[in-house]
């Protein structure tokens, strides 16, 4: 949802930008621009519609040394066509003041009226360039002074940096609602939308609050929020640079695919003892103590899914009943919160913009928040009450892969957290335990058999529709095999209770609509099999995801096989074929699989 970069220092800021950017370019690629200014107060501003390579062409063979402070943009529209015009950094009238934004000014439509009427007319549409005339009708010779009052005027969600050509050392801006970093190495000072940019060029970032305002000039910084002056932490940034880089893989999707065993094995760490035979874990051990009655998870796309897988954990295991919502809905929803209902907010980024503000409320009206989230100083990570962190590392490809995974193995432990507890049978929670050691491994030999899984996408690559069917713990992996299927090959899927499709959708079978049924080893096999037939009976095409041990394979046009295990632990296995299906279908189609049309990674706006 727009990344912005920025820097001032000793060196030239735009190669520093342009890297930055295009680190940032999951949170939107439609178009992308710098503004750098030198000691000669010039301001140099390139813009590119298209991705950052496209800005990079454009600014190749200008001479840029000694423009030492600069910011920079990469988009995803909200608020005007995806045009030059429309691309940050937007410029005053009077050419002195540039900035770039993320968020949504929601005034912005009276503060343009307003603005026209005094006389300032505008190139483009969007609500940022409101806010450079904006600043630029408060200005009173003070560049501090006066973005604290143009932080009183306009409303909604922001991260603004500003550059100002009479003062060129300098950087200064306000966060509220969308994140914003500050990372300091001697005299090179950087801000950014994600401190994963920064990862290889500072050691230590600052997380910047809501409300607040800062400047930083010559190496120095300060912050300011309601009038008090601030020294905010700092923190460590821990990762190395390779996880930014693609190694031998061709996209960041397969490498993510690929670590998904690695990632598992962090997830059990220091959670799972497999030798003891025990869930040990303090947060956990708290959150079971809380005496819950009931559970509510509030999440978006893909981890809306984990969600919901991790609502059949919880009530099959800890007996828990639980609801999921889509963040979307749950805040515009008639909300009962409760002292006895633990809200689980699930996210990635932990910066969904839908899911933040829903969990502000349940805040407000005393609600327990806890967070399951993969992006350490997240602003959900840090509002949540209690939480975990899914330790999937970096995630750069667009589609979710190793954070969904991660995400459902963290439901599986806090069920069995809770029935340990509880009254799961010990037999049972052993056995799911047992088998949650050896998923690792699995997915790993799985990730061998990656060229039938080509081949079978490379058949169906030509229809426009699916259907993904599934039901009780498979219904969730056919929701997630669905979307990955939208979002990479922009074939239209839908995912389907298999009980369910006879009550009409089975209309529109025939034999140009495939569908793809996960059907391990669940006591729902039966059922499934009896829903294969009745697509097949109509000249409909299935495609089964089924366990290598199936004895009814011969009732599938094709199959993808996985090693028999539980039903609670087959669904790992299910999710990587389904993702590798639309990797390897995308691919045979020429799509752009790290960066999908139309989409952004981190979605910070409502
Ligand atoms: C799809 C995908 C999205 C996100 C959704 C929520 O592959 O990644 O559906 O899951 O936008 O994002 P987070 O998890 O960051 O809250």
């Amino acid at each position: 949802m727009c990344g912005i970069f920025g820097f001032t220092g000793k060196q030239d800021a735009a190669p520093l930008l342009l890297k930055g950017l295009s680190r940032l370019e999951y949170r939107g690629y439609d178009s992308a621009g710098i503004c750098v200014v030198n000691g000669n107060n010039n301001f140099y501003i390139g813009k590119a519609v298209g991705k950052v390579m496209e800005l990079r062409n454009r600014t190749e063979g200008v001479d840029l040394a000694g423009y030492t402070t600069g910011i920079g943009h990469t988009r995803w529209a909200t608020h005007g066509g995806v045009t030059t015009n429309n691309c940050h950094p937007h410029t005053s009238s009077d050419g002195r003041f540039a900035v770039v934004h993320n968020g949504i000014i929601e005034n912005y439509s009276e503060l343009r009226t307003m603005l026209q009427n005094e006389g300032y007319i505008f190139y483009g549409e969007t609500d940022t360039e409101v806010a450079a005339k904006l600043f630029e009708h408060l200005f009173d010779e003070d560049d501090f002074e006066t973005l604290k009052k143009l932080t009183t005027v306009i409303e909604g969600a922001y991260a603004l940096v500003f550059i100002d050509r009479e003062n060129p050392n300098r950087l200064f801006g306000a966060k509220l609602g969308s994140p914003l970093v500050i990372g300091i190495k001697g005299d090179s000072c950087y801000v950014s939308s994600d401190y994963r940019s920064l990862i290889g060029t500072v050691e230590e970032y600052i997380t910047l609050e809501d409300g607040d305002i800062f400047c930083i000039e010559n190496g120095d910084y300060r912050i300011v929020n309601c009038e008090v002056e601030l020294v905010r932490d700092k923190e460590s940034i821990t990762e190395k640079e390779q996880a930014m880089e693609l190694g031998d893989f061709p996209h960041f999707m397969l490498k993510e695919i690929h670590e998904q065993g690695e990632v598992l094995r962090n997830v059990f760490a220091g959670r799972v003892d497999f030798q003891e035979k025990t869930i040990r874990n303090n947060t956990l051990d708290e959150i079971v103590a809380q005496g819950f009655e009931r559970i509510h998870i509030i999440a978006s796309g893909t981890s809306y899914h984990a969600g919901y897988l991790g609502k059949q954990y919880l009530e099959h295991l800890a007996d828990l009943p639980t609801e999921v919502t889509v963040s979307t809905e749950f805040k515009y929803g008639k909300q009962f919160i409760d002292r006895k209902t633990l809200y689980i907010f699930v996210s990635q980024s932990g910066e969904t913009a839908d899911s933040l503000e829903s969990m502000k409320i349940v805040n407000e009206r005393g609600g327990y928040t806890f967070g399951i989230v993969n992006v350490p100083g997240s602003s959900i990570s840090r509002l949540a009450k209690s939480g975990l962190f899914t330790h999937a590392g970096v995630e750069v490809g667009v589609a979710s892969t190793k954070a969904f995974t991660a995400q459902i193995a963290t439901f599986l432990i806090l069920a069995l957290a809770f029935g340990q507890k509880k009254d799961l049978e010990y037999t049972r929670f052993l056995s799911i335990l047992e088998d949650m050691e050896k998923i690792p491994d699995r997915i790993e030999t799985l990730l061998k058999t990656s060229d039938r899984i080509r081949e079978v996408a490379e058949k169906y690559a030509r229809y426009p529709n699916f259907f993904y069917l599934g039901r009780s713990y498979e219904l969730p992996i056919a929701m997630e095999g669905s979307l990955k299927l939208k979002e990479l090959t922009y074939r239209h899927s839908e995912a389907y209770s298999s009980g369910e499709l006879k009550h009409g959708s089975l209309a529109l079978i025939d034999a140009d609509f495939p569908s793809i049924i996960i059907n391990g080893s669940s006591p729902l096999h039966g059922k499934n099999c009896s829903s294969v037939q009745e697509v097949k009976s109509r000249g409909g095409k299935m495609i089964g995801i089924i366990a290598s041990n199936d004895q009814k394979k011969d009732i599938y046009d094709d199959y993808l096989t996985f090693e028999a295990s539980l039903p609670e632990t087959e669904v790992f296995s299910e999710v990587v074929i389904l993702q590798l299906f639309a990797y390897h279908m995308a691919n045979a189609l020429g799509r752009d699989i790290d960066k999908p049309r139309n989409l952004a990674k981190s979605v910070t706006v409502e």
